[in-house]
């Protein structure tokens, strides 16, 4: 397949990926993801289908970056925008009660598979509640590599995340000698997820040679592959895709353009507070365009 790279692409002038709100309405409508509210509503009551909303997501990933400093700087900056989008920031797990007057949503970047028990440094799903957390990455590819984590145990974190009412954000994706078989890799990360009854569960594609490399599969690579997760996934409904590698301000709305694409996951531009700014307004644009009447979203939604 051809490589395109949509960092030169840019969002100005005619997009030439860009579908018809139409065409990808059908694609979209064909599964939708109940998403929950913050901390404020307790994680409990407040159910946002944001399919039917029309709202993509948007997530942060710092990794083990930032400071208690950077928080306040990017609350402040961030708060200031305004979008119909979800947003989601998945700062370091100790900086997680620095988000209190966040206007958005907040997630951690891990957990482990047990509510509590004899397992050092690790951090449980259901603290992560209580602290603020409304959403959890899992399976991340550097945990995968750095952590040895298995697909098993990233399906065990799964269910216990789920049982505690934390989002899961599982992280799939093939690297770089696997591009050619990437659907057999997904085959196997995604085989655990077949079930009817998936709970709500945000899927991250993120092929590992496009992170951090400013390297990204075509428009076409990322719809075929989303389409390819859809298919695994159609018994499921309770699911979305987003894409994430090298996502940044200037190419954040022709990714999002991708049909079957739900929304994108930020590593190193949501670290420049300006630029994930930037990354925010600049999605705003197609909703803008819409006719449809979406109500404002903040962390109560
Ligand atoms: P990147 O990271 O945007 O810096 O490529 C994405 C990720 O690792 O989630």
């Amino acid at each position: 397949m051809v490589e395109y790279n949509l960092a030169k692409v840019g969002v100005e002038g005619s997009n030439p990926f860009a579908r018809s709100r139409s065409v990808k309405a059908v694609v979209r409508s064909e599964r939708c993801c109940v998403d929950r509210g913050g901390k404020d509503a307790g994680g409990e009551a407040s159910f946002v289908n944001l399919i039917e909303l029309n709202m993509k997501i948007i997530i942060a990933n710092w990794k083990m970056n930032g400071n208690v400093g950077f928080v306040k700087l990017f609350i402040e900056k961030i708060n200031q925008v305004s979008t119909n989008n979800r947003i989601i920031v998945c700062p370091p797990v100790s900086l997680v009660s620095f988000f209190g007057n966040f206007r958005y949503h907040v997630g951690a970047q891990n957990c482990f598979s047990r509510i509590a028990g004899a397992f050092t440094g690790e951090n449980s799903p259901q603290l992560l509640k209580e602290l603020g957390c409304s959403y959890v990455l899992l399976g991340h590819s550097e945990r995968r590599a750095i952590f040895a984590e298995s697909d098993d145990f990233v399906y065990e974190k799964w269910l216990a995340a789920v049982e505690q009412n934390l989002m899961p954000i599982v992280c799939v994706g093939e690297n770089l000698q696997d591009r050619t078989r990437s659907s057999e890799i997904l085959t196997r990360q995604l085989s655990r997820y077949q079930q009817k009854d998936l709970h709500n569960t945000i899927f991250a594609y993120e092929p590992v040679w496009s992170i951090g490399t400013a390297k990204i599969p075509s428009a076409q690579e990322i719809s075929t592959t989303v389409a390819f997760m859809a298919d695994m996934l159609a018994h499921s409904i309770n699911y979305n895709i987003v894409y994430g590698g090298s996502v940044n301000a200037a190419n954040a709305e022709t990714i999002l353009a991708c049909p079957g694409v739900d929304g994108i996951l930020v590593g190193g531009a949501s670290l420049d507070i300006d630029e994930f700014r930037s990354v925010i307004e600049n999605c705003n644009v197609e909703l803008l365009e819409t006719d449809q009447k979406i109500p404002s979203r903040t962390r109560n939604s």
